[in-house]
């Protein structure tokens, strides 16, 4: 069934009253709306509303058996959706909250099945964000939102990535331009000894500081960076054969998550032999660099990526996107270094080039 889809522009800052108020309308009505976080745009529903959240899963396609995460205001209304808030939850959301950092805890019997996937917990997160908070405040719900993106593309940071994976899908975008983060929250599991199931904005030695002692880390990655994934899909998890039945206790640690439609690959630093050897067989190649590439290849399409993790982070899905659009044959990547602040950007870059 499609919809038609209503764009509306706001003010990232100050979002203007009556989008904010029409957008919170729809959510309580049980319809889906957009919005930017200072992660990624996120799709929303009514997290109260089982059919609601369902509407979530037909737009984006998304497996029955992957999780939402709920967004909140903050502690007091997450506590009303877990069963218990151990003193990792109250350091870390004292110190992250509003914030890029998502929970996992014992769900409480107010959240509906859909949303957790019929599992024992729920995600929550308290977005740091004017618009999405605006949201929050005026639908005084909290919101179910994964990204919104089709299931299994690159994440949209925004509206016109969101408009062209879900106009038809869904009923209203909330505009509030590029999202500033550019990757999505870290996810962390605390119904026992924390760890990290998804590594994202917030680092592990940020966590660490918090709660005085590291977080475990999926056991994939090491301490030193990430295995590539074509050895593993992140966690020891259901087999593929009972993806279809089982909650997943990570689904984004899945390979083949976050991928451009164009074939991309990770090349040694410093070298750009992989690409001269690409455009020597005709392929046009679009080749991400860090800083200025050292050598020179006539014929590569060359993007000078920053040299810093955050405002790496913050370009690279919408540099995969234009280089969907623009139709170029091969992504080379030149992988970025192998320390914390490029944990997660390694990660999604080491899955988006699993074939
Ligand atoms: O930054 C973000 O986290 C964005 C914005 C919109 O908040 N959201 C986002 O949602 O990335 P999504 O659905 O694309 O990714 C959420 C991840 C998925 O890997 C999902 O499987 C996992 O969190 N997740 C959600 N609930 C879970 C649960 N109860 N247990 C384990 N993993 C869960
Ligand atoms: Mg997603």
């Amino acid at each position: 069934m499609t919809v038609s889809t209503r764009i509306v522009q706001v003010d990232s800052q100050m979002p203007q009253e009556q989008a904010i108020k029409l957008a919170a309308e729809l959510l309580r009505q049980g319809r889906l709306v957009a919005f930017p976080t200072e992660s990624v745009y996120g799709l929303g529903a009514n997290a109260l509303d089982a059919a609601a959240v369902g509407r979530i899963f037909a737009a984006k396609g998304r497996p029955a058996n992957n999780p939402i995460i709920v967004h909140v205001l903050g502690e007091h209304e997450a506590r009303e959706l877990v069963d218990c808030w151990p003193w990792e939850a109250r350091r870390l959301t004292s110190e992250f909250w509003p914030g890029p950092l998502s929970l996992i805890l014992p769900r409480s019997a107010r959240v509906p099945d859909a949303v957790t996937a019929g599992g024992p917990t729920v995600a929550l997160r308290a977005p740091n964000h004017p618009v999405a908070m605006a949201l929050l405040a005026a639908a005084s719900l909290p919101i179910a939102a994964p990204s919104a993106n089709l299931a299994t593309h690159v994440s949209p940071t925004r509206a016109e990535h969101v408009w062209s994976d879900l106009a038809g899908q869904i009923d209203m975008i909330l505009d509030g331009g590029p999202t500033p983060g550019g990757l999505e929250s870290t996810v962390i599991d605390l119904t026992g000894e924390p760890r990290i199931l998804r590594p994202g904005l917030i680092t592990p030695a940020q966590i660490e500081l918090v709660l005085g002692k590291a977080p475990l880390l999926p056991t994939s990655m090491t301490q030193a960076g990430v295995s590539h994934p074509e050895h593993g899909s992140g966690l020891s998890q259901p087999a593929v054969h009972s993806l279809e039945t089982t909650p997943l206790r990570s689904p984004g640690m899945l390979a083949r998550h976050y991928a451009p439609s164009v074939p991309l690959e990770c090349t040694e630093p410093g070298s750009g032999r992989r690409v001269q050897e690409l455009v020597e067989q005709g392929l046009r190649v679009a080749w991400l660099t860090l800083g200025p590439p050292n050598d020179n290849i006539p014929g590569a399409d060359v993007i000078v990526m920053p040299l810093d993790a955050a405002s790496y982070a913050s370009r690279i899905y919408d540099v995969l996107r234009s280089l969907e659009s623009t139709g170029v044959d091969r992504i080379v990547v030149e992988t970025p270094p192998d320390d914390e602040a490029w944990l997660a950007i390694r990660d999604r870059l080491h899955r988006a080039s699993t074939s």
